[in-house]
């Protein structure tokens, strides 16, 4: 697995999840995705981004280019916030300490095709995801 491009995004203000889901549609269009898999991608980058402004207090979306064998799109997003105590608890649908639906999580794994959670309590959380063309 080659990274073929990378850069790197704030994720600090509610303008900066913007930005993502706008990063995120153009780098899986120019990689030939669907409009339906972009969609995809697009709304699970959506729900980690929020997330981590939301609970991580912000921090930093990577976004990387993936060729050879596979053409892909992968996404790290990285905050040094509280972290996340039961990581399988926090996948539940329906499970939120804040005031959403709590189906972010799980909703966002369910549209890609790799999805890790690396958290530490008090030191933050990595989330990666990968959707593969
Ligand atoms: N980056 C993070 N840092 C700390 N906790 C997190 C982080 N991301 C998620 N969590 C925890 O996991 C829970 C579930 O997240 P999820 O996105 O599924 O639901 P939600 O954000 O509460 O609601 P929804 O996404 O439906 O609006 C959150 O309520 C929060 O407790
Ligand atoms: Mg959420």
């Amino acid at each position: 697995m080659a990274v073929v491009s990378s850069e790197t995004v704030p994720v600090v203000t509610e303008t900066d999840v913007v930005t993502v889901r706008r990063r995120v549609r153009e780098a899986a269009a120019k990689l030939g995705f669907s409009l339906v898999d972009q969609t995809k991608v697009v709304t699970a980058a959506s729900e980690l981004a929020r997330n981590t402004l939301l609970y991580g207090g912000g921090g930093v979306m990577e976004l990387s280019t993936l060729n050879g064998p596979r053409v892909g799109l992968r996404l790290m997003f990285e905050d040094k916030g509280p972290g996340i105590p039961d990581i399988q608890l926090a996948l539940r649908d329906g499970f939120t300490t804040g005031s959403g639906l709590g189906l972010g999580l799980g909703g966002a794994k369910r549209l890609v095709n790799e999805f890790e959670v690396v958290s530490r309590v008090g030191e933050g959380t990595k989330i990666t995801i990968v959707r593969w063309k």
